[in-house]
């Protein structure tokens, strides 16, 4: 897959997670100029900006919640590159709330998830849309969660707001077609910082209700969108689970 993405531009918001960093670092090895979103890990958005393969990659603030900010990353980009053909909303954010506990799920958190999950992805695209108009392939990819589809997972907000990104997929497909498709990649658990609070067995639980039998690796779900960008070209407003069989079980 070496130079597929040839002069290609992409931006990953949340690029220093685990997963957006597994997606940055593909997308560079396959030829596009990425753009390394982060939001407060600037040191490690710069870490990984020098490890990835040589090219004309740069590393910019991307809060996803803050919409100005967006605007000027916008423009930041339409100087630098002239266009972005891929845009990858990987930012997230979500703390472990056992579902029945409903006291412990303050509306500052449930805010915070809202503001990062859903309003973020509409206001990325929003910024973005005339940077992607300009290109003649160009895909944008939303990092949702089983999470929306199953109604398991880090909280009972967190499951809504994967849910509501789903749906949002669809409504822009429609709504930014033909000059842009949308995707969502929607991963199972992935092993990352976002489920380093819970422990062994409970990974081995997970493990052994997924019949491919372990956990998803971001790099999984980078090759997913690594797909969406080169092969799955007819395809528009479609969630693509990676998670290994697991709503089987
Ligand atoms: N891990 C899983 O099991 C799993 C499963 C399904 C879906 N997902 C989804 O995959 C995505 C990445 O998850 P991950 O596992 O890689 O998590 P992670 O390692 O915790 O990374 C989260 C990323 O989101 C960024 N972020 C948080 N708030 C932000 C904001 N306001 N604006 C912009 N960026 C913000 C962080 O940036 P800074 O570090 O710069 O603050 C970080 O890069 C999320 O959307 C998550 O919901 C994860």
């Amino acid at each position: 897959m070496a130079g597929i993405l040839d002069g290609r531009v992409a931006l990953v918001t949340g690029a220093t997670g685990g997963i957006g960093s597994a997606i940055a670092r593909r997308l560079a090895e396959t030829g596009a100029a990425v753009v390394v979103g982060y939001h407060s890990s600037e040191n490690a958005a710069v870490r990984l900006l020098s490890s990835l393969p040589r090219g004309n990659h740069i590393v910019a603030e991307a809060s996803v919640a803050d919409s100005v900010g967006l605007a000027g990353l916008a423009e930041r980009i339409g100087k630098q590159y002239g266009r972005l053909d891929l845009l990858v909303n990987c930012a997230g954010t979500t703390r472990f709330v056992p579902h029945p506990d409903l006291d412990s799920l303050d509306d500052a958190l449930i805010d915070r998830i809202f503001a990062v999950n859903v309003r973020g992805v509409i206001a990325t695209a929003r910024a973005m849309r005339e940077l992607l108009d300009r290109g003649d392939a160009a895909l944008i990819v939303n990092i949702s969660s089983i999470a929306g589809v199953m109604a398991m997972g880090s909280n009972i907000a967190y499951c809504a707001s994967k849910a509501a990104v789903d749906n949002l997929t669809k409504s822009l497909a429609r709504a930014l077609a033909p000059k842009i498709r949308v995707i969502s990649v929607s991963p199972g658990v992935v092993d990352t910082e976002f489920i380093k609070g819970l422990d062994q067995a409970w990974r081995d639980a997970q493990a052994g209700r997924t019949p491919l039998g372990r956990l998803g690796s971001p790099d999984d779900v980078a090759d997913a969108v690594l797909a969406a960008a080169t092969s799955l070209r007819f395809s528009t407003g479609v969630i693509l689970p990676v998670d290994g069989g697991r709503p089987l079980a």
